[in-house]
């Protein structure tokens, strides 16, 4: 017979596997093309302090709520807020996840689908000898092509549902423990390289010189999205990741952990890009094709450019797709709980079909806004790809985020939370003693308050 605690640990293989898992789901597109043309909108440098900022007083104490939740309940994003409280007035919360789920999936697929695209033209040598502006034209050409561009975002969501079909979960992350610190490398070498280009310390200026004039409500709010969306917080991903947590697992130390390798991928894809983005004269808030011009162009200085072209790429799409299997997760996990007591349930292979489904609806309408037919997608000179973005990292998941650190700071065990925190010894109960005046105090006010304030409300 297997103990309680064994029965929880083998539902994940280890404390180091339920780390990779978690960090596999953060470190993704969010960290390596979403940052950076967020950043180079939003005035680099003061985007950086206020990015920094928002990680330290956000990200790691909403980490630890959405393992919190999900580890003393045992259930997804789905029974989790029903199963602590009793009842189901939380039930919007879990809808909320889901509706978060499948708009972010809609975009988020579609993005690596041009990362597949971008492997295939690197092995193909299209970016051989080609200047910066050629590859503008190359991303142009990629994006005006919907057929295509739809195909590639297929492939992707073809790829995730069959690891969810297979279960293989496991098998992923035992391959993203050799492939992410491979990709961390490769990122070091990349702006080693790109420091050594002429104009690079305008780049670094750019990126590490705060301009305090420039920081604007804003500016506030993106910062603060972009922490959400880059530690996957406020849809109920890490939710469902604490339901498998081994009762021994510390969350803080943990959720730490998440954070700081979440951080440092972000900060080393600035790295790369400002310092290249000044010295082949790109504009830096070029916007999401950015990281897409930009990169080929340094592959193009580096030694063994085919190599490492394709070598990155092919990194960013494992990058990208533990993301996606982890956004997938919340959806398949949500039907299938949500289904479980009706006449005809969904098992996980149904859910599986009908949340791809979904998922290839969206991805269809963010394809088409994108090309000359989607017009009609359009809202206040936004396409529906732009408004599926902003409005999940900046509407969404904040309301969802701040409905979390409530549920945690006001309806949940308060001593339970304090003991799962650390011991009167561990330097985390120190640190604890902190969690609980900020989910249920400083964190709804302050993202009430950069919410409001944002949007331009207050
Ligand atoms: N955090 C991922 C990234 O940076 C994206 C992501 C995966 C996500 N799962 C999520 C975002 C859940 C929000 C919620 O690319």
């Amino acid at each position: 017979m297997k103990t309680e605690e064994e029965k929880q640990t083998s539902s994940f293989s280890s404390r180091i596997g339920l780390i990779m898992a978690a960090a596999g789901s953060a470190v993704g597109l969010g960290n390596i093309w979403k940052f950076p043309y967020i950043a180079g909108e939003n005035g680099g440098g003061a985007f950086l302090i206020i990015y920094l900022i928002c990680v330290l007083i956000f990200g790691l104490p909403l980490l630890m709520t959405e393992f919190l939740i999900g580890k003393q309940s045992g259930k997804s994003a789905f029974g989790a807020f029903r199963a602590l409280r009793n009842n189901s007035r939380w039930q919007w919360l879990s809808w909320s996840c889901m509706v978060t789920a499948v708009i972010i999936m809609g975009f988020y697929f579609v993005v690596t689908g041009w990362c597949f695209h971008y492997v295939v033209a690197a092995v193909a040598h299209s970016f051989k000898g080609l200047d910066t502006g050629s590859f503008t034209e190359h991303f142009n050409s990629l994006v005006s092509n919907g057929g295509g561009m739809f195909a590639y975002a297929v492939l992707a969501v073809l790829l995730t549902a069959v690891v969810l079909w297979f279960d293989v979960n496991k098998g992923i992350e035992r391959l993203s423990k050799i492939l992410m610190p491979l990709l961390l490398v490769m990122m070091m070498l990349m702006a080693g390289r790109v420091l050594m280009l002429p104009d690079s310390n305008i780049g670094m200026k750019f990126f590490f010189q705060a301009d305090f004039s420039k920081i604007t409500p804003e500016v506030v709010l993106a910062a603060m999205g972009q922490c959400f969306f880059s530690l996957s917080i406020g849809m109920g991903a890490i939710i469902t990741y604490g339901a498998y947590m081994p009762k021994r697992q510390n969350i803080m130390a943990t959720s730490l952990q998440v954070v700081v390798l979440d951080t440092l991928v972000a900060v080393l894809a600035g790295l790369i890009i400002f310092p290249a983005v000044f010295a082949f004269g790109v504009d830096p808030a070029e916007g999401p094709e950015l990281v897409f011009v930009v990169l080929p162009a340094v592959f193009e200085q580096m030694s063994f450019s085919w190599f490492s072209s394709i070598l990155f790429f092919g990194l960013l799409c494992v990058a990208a797709v533990t993301s996606t299997i982890s956004l997938m997760e919340v959806a398949v996990a949500f039907l299938t709980e949500a289904t479980a007591t009706r006449k005809h349930p969904l098992n996980r292979h149904k859910s599986v079909l009908v949340v791809s489904a979904i998922v290839l609806v969206m991805v269809a309408l963010n394809v088409l806004s994108l090309t000359d037919n989607g017009s009609w997608l359009c809202l206040h000179g936004d396409n529906f790809f732009d408004w599926s973005d902003t409005i999940s990292a900046n509407i969404l998941m904040p309301v969802n985020a701040f409905a979390m650190a409530l549920f945690v700071g006001w309806f949940m065990n308060k001593t339970e939370t304090r003991q799962e925190i650390g011991k009167k010894s561990n330097w985390q109960y120190r640190l604890g003693a902190v969690f609980l005046p900020l989910v249920r105090f400083l964190i709804p006010l302050a993202i009430l308050a950069i919410f409001l304030n944002g949007l331009g409300i207050l």
